[in-house]
C-alpha cells in the first residue's frame, strides 16, 4: 500500500532514484565479495575525504547493526554505557546493545534529547566499586531522536569531558547528514575533529534503500572492528551494493542535498503550523522533524489522510518527520489539513474559538 501523505518517518520515504540507478550500474558481472570490490574502493575514499585521512571504514546493513558493533568496540561486559532515555540504542533497538555487548545502558532523562556536560558527569556513579556496572562510553546521537542538533560547541565539551572522565565517544550518526546541514559544517567538523572516537554512519533515512557504516577515528579500534562486524552478522558478501548506495549519494553532494530539502521541509511545517491556535510546537525545529502537542481528536481526524504517529501520547505529543522525498506541496497540503480540522474544532459548541487558543511562540531556528 502507498503512503502518498506521509509525515511517519524518514523510513517510509522511498529509495532516491540516483541510489537505483547506481545499483543497476553496479549490477553488470561478477565482482570480488566481501567488500574487495572497486565500488567499496571508492566509497572508502569518500569517506576519508569527508573526515580525513586514516579513518577506517566498515559498511554495515543498518543502524541498529551500526550502534551494536561500534559499542562493542568499545566495551566489556561490565561497563556501561551513558545515553539519553529517548536515544534509539535504548528506546528502538529491542535490547540488542544490552544483548550484544552484555553492558547495561545508563538512560539519562533529557528534556530535548541532548545530553549536557552536567548530566554526564552526574551519571558517573560507582566508579572503582566492585558491585556497580563502570561507564565506559557515552553514546550521543546526532541529530538528536527530537530532531535537535548538538553545536560543534557543545560536542567539544562534553567529548573532551568524556575524556576526561576515562569515557570513549560513540555517535549514532543515523541523521548525521540532517545535523551537518542543519550546522552548515562538514562532517569531519562535528565529528573527528570534535574528538567522536566512532560514528555509526547512516545513509538509509537520507535517501539509500539500506547503507550504514561504522566509520572508526581511533585507529586501535580497526583491528577488532573486521572480526565484531563478521561476528555481529553486518558484514554484506556482495558489500559493492552498498558501496554503490553511499556513492549516489555522494555525486554532486547529493546527501547534503538531500539532508537540506528535508530540514527545509521541516521548518516550512513548523512555519505553518506555528500561526496555527491550540497547536504547540514542543522541541526546537533543527533537523528534519516536528514535534507538537494538538488535541486528540485533531489527531485522529489528521491520520486518517496522513500517516504520522503519537510519540508520547500521555501529552498528546505527536511527530511529524519530513525526508528528502516530502515536496512543498505536502507540507502545505498538511498544514491546510491541520487548519481546517483546528478550526472545525473551534466551532463545536463549548469549546473556546480559534482566537482563544494558545499560540506557538515565535522560534529562531
Ligand atoms: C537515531 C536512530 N539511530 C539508529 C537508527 C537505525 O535503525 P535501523 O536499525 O532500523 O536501521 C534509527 C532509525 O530509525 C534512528 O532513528
Amino acid at each position: 500500500m502507498s503512503l502518498p501523505r506521509e509525515f511517519a518517518s524518514d523510513n517510509t520515504a522511498p529509495v532516491h532514484p540516483a541510489v537505483l540507478e547506481a545499483l543497476a550500474a553496479a549490477n553488470q558481472g561478477p565482482s570480488h565479495a566481501y567488500g574487495k570490490d572497486p565500488w567499496t574502493a571508492r566509497a572508502i575514499e569518500w569517506f576519508r575525504r569527508q573526515f580525513g585521512p586514516g579513518t577506517e571504514v566498515f559498511p554495515v546493513w543498518n543502524g541498529t547493526g551500526a550502534n551494536v558493533v561500534s559499542l562493542r568496540a568499545l566495551t566489556r561486559p561490565w561497563q556501561a554505557v551513558v545515553c539519553t532515555a529517548q536515544a534509539h540504542i535504548q528506546v528502538d533497538e529491542c535490547g540488542a546493545p544490552e544483548l550484544l555487548t552484555g553492558c547495561k545502558l545508563i538512560d539519562v532523562p533529557t528534556p530535548d534529547g541532548k545530553l549536557t556536560q552536567a548530566m554526564l558527569r552526574a551519571s558517573m556513579k560507582g566508579i572503582g566499586d566492585f558491585h556497580h556496572v563502570q561507564p565506559a562510553v557515552v553514546s550521543l546521537t546526532q541529530a538528536t531522536e527530537y530532531g535537535t542538533v548538538y553545536t560543534r560547541d557543545e560536542l567539544s565539551v562534553l567529548c573532551g569531558t568524556a575524556h576526561e572522565l576515562g569515557l570513549r565517544v560513540h555517535m549514532d550518526g543515523a541523521r548525521i547528514a540532517n545535523a551537518a546541514a542543519s550546522l552548515g559544517l562538514p562532517l569531519r567538523a562535528i565529528t573527528r575533529d570534535v574528538g567522536v572516537d566512532i560514528l555509526s554512519f547512516g545513509a538509509t533515512k537520507n535517501g539509500a534503500m539500506g547503507a550504514e557504516a561504522v566509520v572508526v577515528f581511533d585507529p586501535a579500534l580497526a583491528g577488532p572492528m573486521l572480526f565484531l562486524r563478521k561476528q555481529s552478522m553486518q558484514l554484506s558478501s556482495k558489500m559493492r551494493y552498498v558501496a554503490a548506495q553511499f556513492l549516489a549519494l555522494a555525486e554532486g553532494d547529493l546527501w547534503l542535498a538531500n539532508a537540506r530539502h528535508s530540514n527545509a521541509m521541516a521548518h516550512r511545517l513548523a512555519a505553518g503550523v506555528r500561526g496555527i491556535p491550540g497547536i504547540s510546537i514542543t522541541q526546537e525545529v533543527q533537523g528534519s522533524a516536528v514535534f507538537a502537542i494538538l488535541p486528540r481528536a485533531v489527531a485522529e481526524r489528521l491520520q486518517q489522510e496522513f500517516h504520522f504517529y503519537f510519540w508520547n501520547e500521555a501529552i498528546l505529543e505527536v511527530r511529524w518527520m519530513t525526508s528528502w522525498a516530502t515536496s512543498a506541496a505536502d507540507v502545505d497540503e498538511f498544514v491546510a489539513a491541520i487548519r481546517a480540522e483546528m478550526a472545525k474544532m473551534a466551532e463545536v459548541p463549548g469549546l473556546p474559538g480559534m482566537a482563544g487558543l494558545p499560540r506557538t511562540p515565535e522560534k529562531p531556528g
